[in-house]
C-alpha cells in the first residue's frame, strides 16, 4: 500500500493549506461572490452549500486529486461489487445491497445477494403487516401495542434514531422502546411502564453473543413469563434478528420467528436490513421501503457522480482537509430538527467505530490523524449551550448544519411561524461563524473600548449546510447513506479498514473476567492491575 502522505497530491495540499490558512472567508467571498451559487451540490433531495468552507476551486481540485491518488474510484467499485474490502475479517462490505432494487442482480461468493435481501425484506414485511393489523396477537389474544427492541451499538442506535426521526409516520397505533445498556435501570425502567400482554420484544444482535443484549433479553423473558404465567407465551412475544440461528435457538426463540442478515453487513450499517424490524413495524413496510429508496438514491449518486460534484466525496474530503491539514480535533453535527436528536449519537458509532484506527489495512501504522469525532445537539438547544466555544473559542470546529424547509409533520402543524424561526437561527449561526464581526464594526456601534475584544467574533469558522424539503423516510435514508459514504471516503484516503472493530474486544473480555472479583467469588487481587484491584476492593466495601 502507498502511504497517502507520501504522494504528490498530499504534498500539494500541504503547500496549498499554507497559502490559504491566512485568508479569511470574508476575503474569499469578496474575491468571488459567485461561490455561494457555485459551491453547491445536489444529491437526491439533499442540497449542500459548501461555500462557507475555507476552500477555493483549487482546493477542491487538489482534494479530488487526493481521492484519485488513494484509488477512491476503484474502491467504490470494489465495495459495490462485493470484493472483500474488509480485509482483517476477510468479508465483503455490502450494506448498499440492503437497498438495491429487486432487479439488480449481484452474486457474491456464489450467493445471489439481492434475492436474499428481498426474501428477508418480504418476510419482515409480512410479519410487520400481521402485527400492525392485529392478526398477530400476544399470548392472551391482545393486539401488540409496544415493540421493545433489545440490542446495543449498531443493533440499537440505528432503529432508535430512525424511530425518533420518523415518529410522525407511526400510523398503526404501535410505539417502540429501546433497551441497550447493561445498567438495570434501562430494562427495568422500560418494563415498568409496559403491559406484557401487548408487548413484543425484538432481540436484535448480529452475533447473538453480546452480554448486554442477552442479559436484558433474559430479564425481559423472565418478566413476561412471570406475568403471563406460562413459558409458552415466549414464542408470541419474542422474535429475533440475527445472523446466528443456532444461538437464537439456544436462547429459546423459535427460529421461525427469526429474521436474518449476513456477515457482509456491519452492525453499524445494518438498520436498513432486518435490524430495522422494530422501525418497520411502527412505520409500515411501505415507509420502510421508501427509506431504502432514499438510501439507494445516494448510493447511486456516490457511484456515478464525478468527484467534484459528489456530495459524500466532497464532504469526506473536507473532513480530511480540516482534520489533517488544519489540525481540527472534532466536528459538530447540528441538526435543526428535534426529530434528529439522536442523529449525532448514531453518527458517533458510524464514524468512530469505523475510522478510529491507528494502523492501515496492511497493518502498517498510520502517520496522520484518523477518525473524525462527531458530536452535537439539535439546534437551537446547542446555541444556548456550546455555540459560544464554536464562535469565540480557540479551537477550529467545522460544523454540519442540517435543516428542513417544512416542519416535522403537515405544514398545518407549524406553530405560528416556528419553522421559519428555527431556520432563521440555522442561517444566522452559519453566517456568524463564517463572517463574524470585527473590532471596527463593534467599536462603530459605540461599544466601550474595554468591551470590544470580548465582543469580537473572529469568524472564518467553516461549515456545510445541508437543506432538504422535509424529514421523510426517503430523506432520512438519504442522510444516513450520505454519512455512511463520507466515512467510507475518509477510510479510503487514510488506507484503513473501516469495517472491523477489534478495539472493542479487549474490554469485553476483561469485563467478563472481572465479574467473579466484583461478586466476591474471587479475591480482588485477581484484578488485572493494582489500580483496578484497589477499585474493586473499594467497590466491594461500598456494596457491603
Ligand atoms: O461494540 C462492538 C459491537 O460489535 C458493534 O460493532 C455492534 O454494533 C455491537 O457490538 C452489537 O453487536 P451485536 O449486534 O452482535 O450484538
Amino acid at each position: 500500500m502507498t502511504d497517502i502522505t507520501e504522494t504528490s497530491a498530499w504534498a500539494a495540499l500541504a503547500e496549498h493549506q499554507a497559502e490559504l490558512a491566512g485568508r479569511h472567508l470574508r476575503e474569499l467571498f469578496a474575491d468571488d461572490p459567485g461561490r455561494a451559487e457555485r459551491m453547491t451540490v445536489t444529491a437526491g433531495d439533499l442540497y449542500l452549500d459548501y461555500s462557507k468552507h475555507r476552500v477555493t476551486a483549487e482546493t477542491v481540485r487538489l482534494l479530488t486529486a487526493l481521492a484519485d491518488a488513494a484509488g477512491l474510484r476503484g474502491r467504490i467499485d470494489a465495495m459495490f461489487g462485493g470484493e472483500h474490502i474488509n480485509v482483517s475479517e476477510d468479508r465483503a462490505v455490502l450494506h448498499t445491497a440492503l437497498r438495491a432494487a429487486p432487479g439488480e442482480r449481484l452474486v457474491v461468493d456464489g450467493q445471489d445477494v439481492t434475492a436474499d435481501v428481498h426474501a428477508v425484506l418480504d418476510e419482515m414485511s409480512a410479519f410487520s403487516d400481521r402485527v400492525r393489523s392485529g392478526e398477530w396477537t400476544g399470548f392472551t389474544g391482545k393486539r401488540i401495542r409496544t415493540v421493545v427492541n433489545i440490542g446495543i451499538g449498531g443493533s440499537d442506535l440505528g432503529p432508535a434514531m430512525a424511530y425518533e426521526a420518523l415518529a410522525d409516520y407511526a400510523d398503526a397505533g404501535i410505539g417502540a422502546r429501546f433497551v441497550s445498556n447493561i445498567d438495570p435501570a434501562d430494562i427495568l425502567g422500560v418494563l415498568a411502564g409496559l403491559d406484557p400482554e401487548e408487548t413484543l420484544f425484538v432481540v436484535s444482535s448480529k452475533t447473538f453473543s453480546t452480554q448486554e443484549t442477552l442479559t436484558n433479553a433474559k430479564v425481559a423473558r423472565q418478566w413476561l413469563v412471570e406475568r403471563l404465567g406460562d413459558d409458552k407465551a415466549v414464542s408470541r412475544h419474542f422474535v429475533a434478528v440475527s445472523t446466528n440461528a443456532e444461538r437464537v435457538a439456544d436462547f429459546g426463540i423459535d427460529t421461525d420467528n427469526m429474521f436474518g442478515f449476513w456477515d457482509w453487513v456491519g452492525g453499524r450499517y445494518s438498520f436498513d436490513g432486518a435490524i430495522g424490524l422494530s422501525l418497520m413495524i411502527v412505520i409500515g413496510p411501505a415507509g420502510f421501503r421508501e427509506m431504502l429508496a432514499g438510501f439507494h438514491a445516494v448510493d447511486e449518486h456516490l457511484r456515478t457522480a464525478p468527484f467534484e460534484a459528489n456530495m459524500p466525496v466532497l464532504m469526506g474530503l473536507l473532513g480530511i482537509w480540516y482534520t489533517d491539514f488544519f489540525g481540527a480535533q472534532t466536528h459538530a453535527v447540528l441538526p435543526y430538527s428535534q426529530r434528529l436528536a439522536r442523529f449525532p449519537a448514531y453518527l458517533q458509532q458510524l464514524t468512530m467505530e469505523s475510522n478510529g484506527k491507528s494502523v492501515r489495512a496492511d497493518g502498517a501504522p498510520v502517520v496522520v490523524q484518523t477518525g473524525e469525532i462527531y458530536w452535537g445537539e439539535p439546534g437551537t438547544n446547542g446555541q444556548h449551550a456550546f455555540y459560544q466555544l464554536l464562535h469565540q473559542g480557540t479551537r477550529l470546529v467545522p460544523a454540519d448544519f442540517i435543516g428542513f424547509a417544512e416542519p416535522f409533520a403537515d405544514a398545518s402543524a407549524d406553530g405560528p411561524g416556528m419553522q421559519d424561526l428555527l431556520n432563521a437561527n440555522l442561517f444566522a449561526q452559519s453566517s456568524a461563524l463564517a463572517f463574524g464581526k470585527s473590532a471596527e464594526e463593534i467599536a462603530a456601534e459605540g461599544t466601550p473600548a474595554a468591551l470590544v475584544p470580548h465582543k469580537v467574533m473572529p469568524g472564518n469558522r467553516p461549515s456545510s449546510t445541508i437543506l432538504a424539503p422535509k424529514l421523510t423516510p426517503s430523506v432520512l435514508g438519504q442522510l444516513v447513506a450520505l454519512y455512511e459514504h463520507i466515512v467510507f471516503v475518509q477510510g479510503t484516503i487514510w488506507g484503513i479498514d473501516s469495517f472491523d472493530q477489534w478495539g472493542v474486544e479487549l474490554g469485553k473480555v476483561m469485563a467478563k473476567d472481572l465479574v467473579p472479583a466484583l461478586t466476591g467469588a474471587e479475591p480482588a487481587a485477581e484484578a488485572p492491575d493494582p489500580s483496578t484491584a484497589a477499585l474493586v476492593r473499594r467497590y466491594r466495601e461500598l456494596r457491603g
